[in-house]
């Protein structure tokens, strides 16, 4: 037999419900790579908006300072920089890393969203066996290697003092099924690299470091079908309709959160339904 006062609920041991500001990121520092436009500027927008200060990273300086200049006239309480950099060599990454110690003294949070498919000048009717090296390359060296890079120059002293950290990495649909486009092989198979990496790295930097993926669907900046293969995957979308970039930001601020503190190596599918 237990008395009544044994068996009282007691909702103040914070075992229960969300504690306050669980999906908040004050005080929090956050990288966000590949942030000059679409998903990239989105989420840095969304990580801003939830507390966070931002550090906007790609390549091209004009477009970069005009999507930071966004940023901090939306959030002005927030501290918004950027940093002009390629992820995808070692010294666009080493000097990002640079930057955010210089500036911030170190990251919470990194956004692994920048991505190469390295199509540029590739005729539609390339055939399977006929990838140049150089698309090879540029995409891992972009998607994968970049990615790790850059997880190891912020975080690397925070795996041996034992400071807590967010990693997100952006994969890809097509990197879980293959799509019809013979030219995305190189990218598919950079973000299913991606995806392993993300799932290696959560397991050997747990506790503290966790390390998981958003997998958008097919997102464009206008929510409208951006190119003739956009159009020809709609019937496969159960929403009927592409995605919106504000449609990923809310996976990220969760996984960046408290509030995901349980989850590390998973995805997020965010892509209106369609089955991959
Ligand atoms: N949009 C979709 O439908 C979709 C679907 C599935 C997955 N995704 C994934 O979601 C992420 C964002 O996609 P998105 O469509 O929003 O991209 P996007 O519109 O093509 O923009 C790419 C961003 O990455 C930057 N970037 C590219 N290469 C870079 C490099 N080497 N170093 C630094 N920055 C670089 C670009 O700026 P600069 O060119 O100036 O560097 C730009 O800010 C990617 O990882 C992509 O694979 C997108």
């Amino acid at each position: 037999m237990t008395s009544d006062s044994e068996n009282r609920v007691d909702l103040s041991n914070g075992m229960y419900g969300l504690p306050a500001g669980s999906f908040r990121l004050d005080g929090k520092m956050a990288v966000v790579t590949g942030a000059s436009r679409n998903i990239g500027l989105s989420l840095s927008l969304a990580l801003a908006q939830a507390g966070a200060d931002i550090v906007m990273v790609a390549r091209g300086a004009e477009r970069l300072e005009d999507a930071a200049e966004a940023v901090r006239a939306a959030v002005p309480e927030r501290r918004i920089e950027q940093c002009p950099a390629d992820v995808g060599t070692t010294e666009g990454a080493g000097r990002i890393a640079d930057f955010v110690h210089n500036r911030f003294g170190a990251a919470d949070i990194l956004v692994n969203c920048a991505h190469s498919s390295a199509k540029g000048g590739i005729p539609a009717d390339l055939g399977i066996l006929d990838i140049p090296d150089s698309m090879w390359i540029e995409t891992f060296n972009t998607n994968v290697l970049g990615a790790y890079r850059l997880i190891k120059g912020l975080f690397a002293g925070h795996a041996r003092d034992g400071k807590e950290a967010s990693v997100i990495n952006i994969v890809s649909g097509s990197g879980l099924l293959p799509v019809p486009v013979v030219a995305n092989c190189p990218y598919g198979s950079s973000k299913a690299a991606l995806w392993m990496m993300t799932r290696y790295l959560a397991v050997n930097l747990a506790p503290r470091i966790r390390v998981n993926a958003i997998c958008p669907g097919n997102v464009s900046p206008t929510g409208e079908p951006h190119n003739a293969t956009s159009r020809r995957m709609l019937p496969e979308i159960p929403m009927g309709r592409v995605g919106r970039p504000s449609e990923i930001a809310g996976a990220a601020v969760y996984l960046a959160s408290s509030a995901a503190s349980f989850t590390t190596g998973e995805v997020i599918i965010c892509n209106g339904g369609r089955a991959w």
